[in-house]
């Protein structure tokens, strides 16, 4: 899959701007607060239909204006592919395909694979489990089409099971319908488990690949999956466990008021030569572990998809040091890539072997360069 156009209308700080990427690499030079992020996120809602940003859809739109679009012409398999959202204020979003609105945005997703790395995404390190959750997440949703179906199914349990637990004791009839909750919760937290189990599995593999290679089989990172419902095997199993815990835990979930077991509770651990990075990796460390995690997500992709995924690296290199920065883009090869940065000489020379087009961001216009 290689995009090929991108024309955007009043997003964000853009009022109307076009750009023809080139199919391997594309820079966007331009200083700080000129639109190189608006530029990404345009390309990342096409993907999945919404941004990575902590944004309302309302704030996607330009601040004077009431609608806005997004429109990413593509190429997949030798077909052409138009991807449009239409945004306007207070309003759901539409997509259309080639013209065609789609009853559901999920349906847009698996067209248009995306791996984006900025500067925020340390906090798959750093952050609480919440952030590795999300950064989970979003990756499946991308290449299993069924998973956010059952996080939104898994939401609503959890919040009709929690108001159960709370009147437990004052409604009556409360204690007639908690089994049939527990149902609930126990088979499609399971099967959340079992997607997150699969996907970690792999990352596993490809980001410890790859970070023993980044530091020349110095150091070996390792991550792994934790659920609090115990070692996840299969789904027999893990049902098995879960309908253990909420029955040992029942009194405390209803002391509580609240779901103490499931997966809104996992987490993802990551550890450099057995220690916990969060804890006890250097700041090096922690941004050579995100970087092989990145890089883990692309190839996961192009596992699942055939193909690969573009790849946006959002102001991403200047927090890397020589080495990590050269590993890299040595490996974006063969890969198309849009790279954002402040600094142009830095990137162009970084860059200098490969066939590239430049363009320049400012105020929210994009202009090309000749290289
Ligand atoms: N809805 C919006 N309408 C107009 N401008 C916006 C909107 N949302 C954000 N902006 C502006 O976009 C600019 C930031 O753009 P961004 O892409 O994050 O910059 P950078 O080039 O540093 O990555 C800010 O000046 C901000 O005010
Ligand atoms: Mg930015």
């Amino acid at each position: 899959m290689i995009v090929n156009k991108l024309i955007i209308k009043n997003y964000r700080n853009f009022k109307e701007a076009e750009a023809e990427l080139n199919d391997s690499l594309n820079l966007f030079i331009g200083e700080n607060g000129q639109g190189k992020t608006n530029l990404m996120e345009s390309i990342y809602i096409a993907s999945i239909g919404r941004t990575f940003r902590q944004n309302s859809e309302n704030e996607l739109i330009n601040f004077n204006e009431n609608k806005s679009s997004v429109e990413i012409h593509l190429t997949k398999n030798n077909y052409k592919v138009i991807i449009e959202i239409r945004l306007e204020k207070n309003k759901k979003k539409q997509v259309f395909i080639n013209g065609v609105k789609l009853d559901k945005t999920s349906e847009m997703i698996g067209i248009l694979n995306n791996v984006i790395f900025t500067p925020d995404d340390m906090k798959i390190i750093k952050g609480s489990p919440v952030e590795r959750r999300r950064f989970i997440n979003i990756d499946i949703s991308q290449i299993k089409p069924k998973y956010k179906y059952l996080l939104n199914k898994y939401k609503k349990i959890t919040t009709e099971r929690n108001m159960l637990l709370k009147n437990y004791h004052t409604r009556y009839e409360n204690k007639d319908i908690i089994g049939i909750w527990n149902d609930y919760l126990v088979n499609t937290g399971t099967e959340i488990i079992l997607y997150r189990n699969e996907y970690i599995n792999k990352l596993k593999k490809y980001s410890g690949d790859i970070y023993s290679n980044l530091t020349g089989n110095k150091e070996k990172l390792d991550i792994s999956y934790y659920s609090n419902i115990g070692p996840v095997t299969d789904r027999e199993e893990v049902k098995t466990l879960f309908y253990d815990k909420i029955k040992k835990n029942f009194n405390n979930e209803i002391l509580r008021g609240t779901s103490l077991y499931g997966p809104h509770k996992d987490d993802l651990t990551v550890k450099i030569n057995g220690k916990e990075c969060k804890y006890f990796g250097s700041q090096g460390q922690q941004r050579s572990a995100v970087l092989a995690l990145k890089l883990a997500e692309i190839e996961i992709i192009r596992e699942e998809a055939g193909e690969y995924p573009i790849l946006l690296l959002d102001d991403v290199l200047s927090e890397l040091d020589n080495k990590r920065k050269s590993y890299l883009i040595e490996h974006i090869k063969g890969i198309q890539t849009i790279i954002t940065s402040t600094d142009y000489h830095e990137l162009n020379a970084l860059t200098r072997n490969f066939n590239k087009k430049i363009f320049y961001i400012n105020e929210g216009k994009i202009s090309s360069i000749l290289d």
